[in-house]
């Protein structure tokens, strides 16, 4: 069953699920498990702060203060390549949650945030752009 509607609750089930897929994914897999670990312990507080930063996003609610760039650029380095497939592993599970406007919203939305990630880890200006 899918809803058109975004709460808490069905933040909570988008970011379990999607996580759950990332962790299991042959490319994101990896990662991740450097970036937060292989145990469930390690996964709640990642969990929970994705859930407040989520609820921030899209309900307004203000629950997440954070840096995300910051949190990127501290990570072992990654290939921009991965951006893709954290993007298409979203978009597939948005679409297994909701149905309706609230779909677009969450692809657009992710695909913005991704594309500002994007630019502060691997743009770098050079001369011929000067
Ligand atoms: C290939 C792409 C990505 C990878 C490999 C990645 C990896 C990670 C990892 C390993 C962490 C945990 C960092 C830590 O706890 O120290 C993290 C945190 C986070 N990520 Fe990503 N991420 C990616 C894309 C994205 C995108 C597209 C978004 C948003 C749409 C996002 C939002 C966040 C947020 C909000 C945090 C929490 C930062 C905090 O602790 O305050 N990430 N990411």
């Amino acid at each position: 069953m899918t809803v058109d509607q975004i709460t808490e609750e069905t933040i909570k089930i988008l970011i379990d699920r999607f996580y759950h897929k990332v962790r299991g994914d042959a490319e994101l897999g990896p990662v991740f498990a450097e970036g937060v670990g292989e145990t469930d312990a390690e996964w709640e507080p990642h969990l929970k702060r994705m859930y407040d930063f989520w609820s921030s996003v899209m309900l307004a609610s203000g629950k997440y203060q954070g840096n995300p760039m910051k949190k990127h650029k501290d990570l072992p380095p990654f290939k921009e390549e991965l951006f893709d497939r954290w993007l298409e592993l979203f978009e597939q599970t948005v679409r297994e949650v909701h149905s309706g406007e609230v779909v677009e919203r969450y692809i657009t939305v992710s695909n913005r945030i991704a594309e500002s990630l994007k630019l502060g880890l691997y743009f770098r200006p050079t001369t011929s752009l000067i």
